[in-house]
């Protein structure tokens, strides 16, 4: 039931080519790139005409979240606010008729996101699922969802759903994009022939060379007690995630910070014992000061892992480890650029010999308050 792997995790992070296809498939038309979402239909027009969207979700699905305000803002432009599930519930939040709250869980049974629904319902806002159990009972309560269809997660460490979740938001924003009129359909289909991309890229990127040098990094890696994951734009929600990633299955401390918040505090942190891993994508509009974030860095004698794009040896004097993932979209890239730091939380938890699939006080879902 592991397909050979020693792990769910692993199993699940190797799969996630294969599940990115079926999330896809029949929403997303290979050849001219369109996407249709059935389960949307019946709540398109209201959504295009949202003042505003609110997404609530927890943990990874809250990581989702916020790449998702980054999609929606930047290509369908409309106001997009983030937030827990667990706040939003209890902080008698100010909404209105027209407003759509989107809701992201994999389980579907989360306490607190299932809450969220209510919440919203009463205050007669429209409720979006983005859910992977079909069935569930956030799937159940919404007005209308997407599901995954990734299969299912038995990992209690969340990896392709959020991969899934970063795709049916990625596909979500472009149907909602042509119908608010942010973006023509042929712009919308160029995007969607860029995220039909996105599988095989993820699994070009998935070869031995790849998993030998991180598991190589890990190793290296093994004993550090902190770690700081940096990132901004989209790949900001991918440092957190890579930070909560670590944290859950490694029992390391980490945190995610936005690139250029290290300078506001953080950096007063390193020194040779402080793994730093930044993810910088040449296609960042910013990519220089992200370069002169990693000579900072480096002057502080921290030791720095570095994401980049493929056939970028920019950075390769300053780094002691460089993974090159293929380059897609800056608005897609979180689906590739997630899976390395996905590897190098499983591989530093298997040298520490920790229970992967089953971390200490963690449960795959949380139906308590
Ligand atoms: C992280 C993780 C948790 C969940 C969170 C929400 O690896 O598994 O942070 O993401 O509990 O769960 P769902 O998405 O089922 O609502």
């Amino acid at each position: 039931e592991k397909g050979g792997y020693r792990h769910f995790m692993l199993k699940e992070i190797m799969e996630q080519p294969r599940v990115l296809r079926d999330c896809m498939r029949g929403r997303l038309d290979p050849l001219s790139g369109k996407v249709t979402l059935g389960g949307l239909m019946p709540a398109l027009d209201r959504l295009a005409k949202a003042r505003r969207i609110i997404i609530c979700g927890c943990g990874t699905s809250w990581h989702a979240a916020l790449v998702g305000e980054y999609l929606i803002e930047t290509l369908a432009k409309i106001p997009v606010e983030v937030e827990y599930a667990s706040e939003f519930r209890y902080r008698n939040p100010v909404l209105f008729k027209d407003d759509v709250v989107i809701v992201i869980s994999q389980s579907g049974e989360t306490a607190d996101t299932l809450e969220a629904v209510r919440v919203a319902k009463k205050h007669g806002c429209l409720c979006v699922g983005i859910v992977n159990i079909v069935g569930s009972s956030i799937a159940r309560e919404t007005d209308a969802g997407i599901y995954l269809h990734i299969g299912p997660e038995i990992g209690v460490a969340s990896t392709k759903a959020f991969t899934g979740q970063v795709m049916a938001l990625s596909m979500f924003t472009l149907v909602l994009a042509v119908q608010t009129g942010a973006l023509l359909q042929d712009e919308a289909n160029r995007l969607g022939l860029e995220l039909a991309e996105i599988p095989d890229k993820i699994a070009r990127m998935l070869n031995e060379d790849t998993l030998n040098k991180i598991q190589n990094m890990a190793s290296t890696y093994r004993y550090a007690h902190n770690f700081l994951y940096l990132g901004r734009g989209t790949n900001f929600p991918v440092a957190l995630e890579g930070a909560l990633k670590l944290k859950e299955i490694s029992y390391i401390h980490a945190e995610g910070y936005a690139a250029a918040e290290m300078k506001h505090g953080p950096i007063a942190l390193i020194d040779e014992m402080m793994p730093v891993v930044i993810l910088a994508p040449k296609s960042d509009v910013i990519y220089e000061k992200v370069k002169s974030g990693v000579q900072e860095v480096v002057a502080r004698k921290g030791s720095v892992v570095i994401i980049t794009d493929e056939g970028n040896h920019d950075l390769d004097d300053l780094a002691e480890f460089v993974i090159e993932t293929p380059i897609t979209s800056e608005y897609f890239s979180a689906m590739i650029t997630g899976i390395p730091l996905q590897l190098l939380a499983y591989y530093i938890a298997d040298y520490r010999g920790c229970e992967i699939d089953t971390p200490r006080n963690l449960a795959k879902s949380v139906t308590v308050e």
